[in-house]
């Protein structure tokens, strides 16, 4: 049976040997605690780090064994790869940049030499437990790579890889040294996941302007793998939270806590240790609120939870430090003999804990500066089976985004949270109700289980998608078929689109101009009396005129505008009118002043508004203001809107391609039709011919072509195949 294979640098557990003992601890992060309720099914395994350096070979071995019982799989590390891999390139260049901190990262060579090396390491791990059939899901930037490295050894596998952490805008990611290899690696993936729209489009703008790939919505195509980038929000496990809610263990915590507390009521943050998460921000947040509200002082604290996190990597090691000489400073100054401000643990809790401290808290804080989702905030509403409570949420996290019902704050503004924490205290219970129950039911419905299998399924259709793509592909079996029935006929009609079928997609239409091996293939066909070939272009038809006047072939121009018979002149189709240009004209040249790189093309009958040359981004926004400005205007003249590679068309929709493909078809009896074309132009002349037709896209996109080659120089290459054929 088929398995998944989950990948993350981090296993769920870590080590610790206590008294000479290896016992094994929950892992901290939202990665560790999310998953780690859900992998164990069918067989599932899940690889990664487990947290601490076993030399010796025997001690591994006794790890390793002890693990798979768990159906986890250690990779382990050497000291030098933890400082340069883990610290170094991942949390000292990655994780800066990813939460928009560009100026932490410490672009040293010797952190990407580790990271290529330990990426390898992984990959190894996974081929040694990799089945056919199965999936392997990677989880988060420490492993970027992995994707390409499996795809590599493993051409059919499905991959899937999701970012825990946020996409950052392409402003920020270009300044990596090594960027591409970083995307190229990831779009080893089959389907690329993150929790939020906007990292989708930071992820998309920086492969199609770093790598100059091309996208169609959140479609990428990848050497003809079709990739799909998607928004999968991640929840946790809402039963668990609602059922150790109830927990005897936690009921006593409530109790204690409750002692501990007094009289004044409970204000909660937890976090790891990180910069991300605002949490001085946060305490001056707080201290500002008790200068503006004397009235709360001995009647609130602040309960601040601080998970121990990456404390050898310089800058936690700081913030660790300020956050100390915070929290003693506001407790310095404001506490009395019966009340303390803050109560500041730097250690972690058992989850009966933290339940206990959620239930307990009329306010939880969360206010991160970044963050790809936060766990923690959707724990607390979880936890909360009482509907009371009020959470404080920072726009910049991604739970944000689902969780509309909290009083969203901006982190960085701190008299804004100090309002918003007097908001929250003094929130009438009905209100605490309306906005928990609201927000009770999101986190339920999105749980763990729902992301989960939302990811899974996705992952599964793309590689349906492939799979159909790849029957359609013609291979030696399929063309044997093709050749058998080109060789049987005695009268062959042959259509063929020009750019991007026969020759390469160029910056400058006028450049991508017929070459020797075209003109050579096009007379080797033209060659055998029983062919009729037609160029069937949207191309304006002085230019095709130029190019291909002089052989013996038939060329449709203009999408079918005109057409020109060997050996007879250019002939226009009737009724065909072009007053329309007069005030479609104006507005595209306006659109063409404003925009650097853009060019309109004017044909007898349509007029195209290119933005091939055209900053990546601006083209493609100016392109849909342009359609939109256009659309009402084109229905009322029977005119039609085309958006083609980086273009955007309008011509009369009296004509298409398959309408002068049809007339020229009917022309004879044709036992042999062929079609290939690869783009929505071509997919009308696709749609017009008989079932019988043989067509071809050239391309890895959606069609309704049957067959299908990778690019304009297979498609050569099969033409050449056939003219050779007696
Ligand atoms: N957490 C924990 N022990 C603690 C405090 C927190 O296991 O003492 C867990 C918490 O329950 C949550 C996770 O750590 O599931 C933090 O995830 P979040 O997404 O909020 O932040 P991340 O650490 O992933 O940046
Ligand atoms: C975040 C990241 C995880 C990481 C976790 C804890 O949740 O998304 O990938 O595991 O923080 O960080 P650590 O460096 O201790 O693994």
């Amino acid at each position: 049976m088929s398995k998944t294979i989950i990948v993350s640098n981090r296993l769920p557990v870590k080590i610790q040997v206590k008294r000479g003992e290896t016992i094994y601890k929950p892992s901290e992060g939202g990665l560790a605690t999310g998953l780690g309720s859900v992998y164990k099914g069918a067989g599932n395994v899940w690889i990664g780090w487990p947290g601490k350096i076993v030399k010796d070979k025997k001690a591994q071995d006794k790890v390793r064994a002890e693990l798979k019982e768990m159906h986890l799989y250690p990779v382990f590390l050497t000291r030098e790869e933890i400082d340069d891999y883990y610290e170094g390139f991942s949390n000292e260049i990655l994780w800066p940049i990813c939460h928009y901190v560009p100026s932490y990262a410490q672009y040293k060579h010797r952190y990407w030499e580790a990271y290529k090396q330990v990426n390898r390491k992984f990959a190894e791990s996974v081929l040694q437990l990799a089945e056919k059939g199965d999936t392997v899901w990677i989880n988060d930037y420490q492993l970027l790579l992995l994707p390409f490295l499996l795809r590599e050894k493993l051409p059919d596998i499905g991959i899937g890889y999701f970012q825990h952490i946020p996409f950052p805008s392409y402003e920020i990611f270009r300044q990596i040294p090594w960027r591409e290899a970083l995307l190229e690696g990831v779009l080893g993936a089959d389907l690329i996941g993150f929790h939020t729209y906007d990292d989708i489009r930071h992820f998309m703008s920086s492969v199609t302007r770093i790598m100059g790939l091309s996208s169609t919505a959140n479609h990428l195509t990848v050497h003809n793998r079709p990739v799909v980038v998607d928004a999968f929000p991640m929840g946790i496990d809402y039963e668990k939270f609602t059922e150790i809610a109830m927990l005897p263990r936690t009921r006593s915590n409530i109790k204690r806590i409750g002692k501990t507390a007094g009289d004044a009521e409970m204000i909660l943050s937890i976090d790891r240790l990180d910069y991300s998460k605002g949490i001085l921000q946060r305490l001056q947040a707080f201290d500002l609120f008790l200068k503006q509200n004397k009235s709360y002082c001995e009647k609130v604290s602040l309960l601040m939870v601080v998970v121990p996190s990456r404390d050898e990597v310089p800058q936690y090691r700081e913030l660790k430090e300020e956050i100390d000489r915070l929290v003693s400073d506001i407790n310095a100054r404001n506490q009395t003999l019966g009340w303390q401000p803050v109560f500041y643990f730097y250690r972690s809790f058992p989850v009966e804990m933290l339940s206990a401290l959620y239930q307990t808290a009329q306010v939880c804080l969360v206010t991160p500066m970044r963050d790809g989702m936060n766990l923690v905030s959707k724990e607390y509403v979880a936890s909360r089976i009482d509907q009371k409570g009020v959470l404080i949420l920072s726009e910049m996290a991604g739970a944000s985004k689902e969780l509309s019902e909290a009083l969203i704050i901006n982190p960085n503004d701190v008299r804004g949270l100090a309002n918003a924490l007097l908001e929250a205290l003094e929130m009438p219970e009905s209100e605490q109700k309306e906005r928990m129950c609201a927000m009770r039911k999101t986190v339920e419905k999105f749980n763990i289980n729902h992301w989960v299998k939302l990811f899974m399924e996705r992952l599964k259709e793309i590689k349906n998608m492939q799979r159909s793509l790849a029957t359609r592909q013609i291979t030696s079996t399929t063309f044997d078929v093709i050749l058998n029935k080109y060789t049987a006929a005695r009268r062959r009609i042959i259509f063929l689109d020009y750019d991007g079928t026969l020759v390469g997609f160029n910056v400058d239409p006028l450049k991508a101009r017929p070459d020797k091996e075209l003109f050579n293939l096009l007379d080797q066909l033209l060659q055998d009396e029983r062919n009729r070939v037609i160029l069937i272009s949207g191309r304006m038809y002085e230019t095709l005129d130029e190019w291909f006047g002089h052989l013996p072939l038939d060329i449709i121009a203009e999408h079918g505008a005109w057409t020109k018979k060997h050996n007879q002149s250019w002939k226009r189709y009737h009724g065909l009118s072009d007053d329309w240009k007069r005030e479609i004209m104006p507005v595209m040249e306006n659109y063409t002043d404003r925009t650097p790189g853009a060019f309109i093309e004017e044909k007898s009958f349509s007029l195209s508004w290119h933005y091939r040359k055209v900053e990546s981004g601006l083209g493609e926004q100016r392109a849909m203001e342009l359609e939109d400005n256009l659309k009402f205007f084109a229905e009322d003249r029977e005119l039609q809107i085309l958006q083609g590679e980086k273009v955007i068309e309008v011509k009369s929709n009296l004509i298409n391609k398959g309408k002068a493909a049809v007339f020229l078809l009917e022309e004879d009896d044709y036992d042999f039709i062929v079609a290939l074309g690869d783009d929505y132009t071509d997919e009308y002349t696709f749609r017009a011919l008989p079932e019988r037709a043989i067509t071809v896209k050239v391309g890895n996109k959606i069609s309704e072509a049957k067959y299908s080659i990778p690019t304009y120089k297979d498609a050569r290459r099969i033409l050449f195949q056939l003219a050779a054929a007696k």
